[in-house]
């Protein structure tokens, strides 16, 4: 699957429409091309669909009309037996963490990419490494339950970018960290953007928003708009 070249096609949405009832849409026929290499914030109000949104791109919510290519697949013709290969390729950070309880902080990080086929003693020095620098050196064998929600979040942010994933989906990976740490992670996001990752990332965090010069996407009434973010001129338009 994706070794992406610059100008490679990443995600194709096409007159996407997402309705969890029947009186209303979440939203309504969006149209939109994320290319190798893009970074982009995802904004917008509580409740507008960020997270809909990016549920879409991972294949855990199918959208009630249009198509979704990631990498190339439509995914809604991805089997159940392709989907692990799939989101092997794909960094998800969850809002709520999700993390296994059962298993240490260490192990919940090397398991990301034990599983995608690296030797267990290789994923735990990996795993030890970056845990190191989110600030969790000290507690690398604790489990989940033992930390708190914004260390709960460093351990869910360093086991997507483990990996190294060609595309980062990141919902609120900041939302329960102080200024300090949410701009320290985003030098981590920035890092793997480098290495060439692809990365959408939801946040309600302004202050991060306007301090990178990175476009925003913006869920509105149904509609994704686009925004350069105040780093040029050009004003905000809908995206076709
Ligand atoms: N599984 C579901 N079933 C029914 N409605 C849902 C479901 N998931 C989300 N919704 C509704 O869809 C809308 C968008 O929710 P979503 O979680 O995508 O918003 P969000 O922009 O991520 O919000 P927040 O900023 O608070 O995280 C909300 O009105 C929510 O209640
Ligand atoms: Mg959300």
């Amino acid at each position: 699957m994706p070794a992406s070249t610059p100008s490679q096609e990443i995600i194709r949405l096409e007159h996407i429409g997402l309705q969890y009832s029947d009186d209303r849409f979440i939203f309504f026929d969006v149209n939109f091309s994320v290319f190798a290499g893009d970074f982009y914030f995802l904004t917008g109000k509580s409740g507008v669909g960020k997270t809909s949104f990016l549920k879409i791109l991972y294949k855990a919510v199918h959208p009630s009309l249009g198509h979704v290519h990631v990498f190339g697949y439509n995914l809604s013709a991805l089997s159940r037996s392709e989907l692990p290969v799939f989101r092997q390729h794909v960094g998800l950070i969850f809002q709520d963490c999700r993390l296994i309880p059962t298993l240490s902080i260490v192990d919940n990080v090397a398991l990301s990419i034990h599983i995608g086929g690296s030797q267990y003693r290789r994923s735990c020095s990996y795993a030890k490494e970056l845990l190191d620098w989110v600030g969790l050196g000290e507690c690398l064998n604790s489990h989940p339950d033992a930390l708190s929600d914004g260390q709960k979040q460093r351990v869910a942010i360093a086991r997507a970018v483990v990996k190294r994933p060609a595309l980062l989906l990141a919902d609120e990976p900041t939302g329960n960290l102080d200024d300090e740490n949410a701009f320290r992670l985003m030098a981590l996001f920035e890092e793997l953007h480098r290495m060439g990752t692809t990365v959408l990332l939801a946040t309600h965090n302004n202050e991060l928003v306007k301090s990178f010069a990175y476009p925003k996407l913006i869920l509105r009434e149904g509609s994704l708009l686009l925004s350069d973010n105040g780093f040029s001129t050009r004003k905000s338009e809908k995206v076709q």
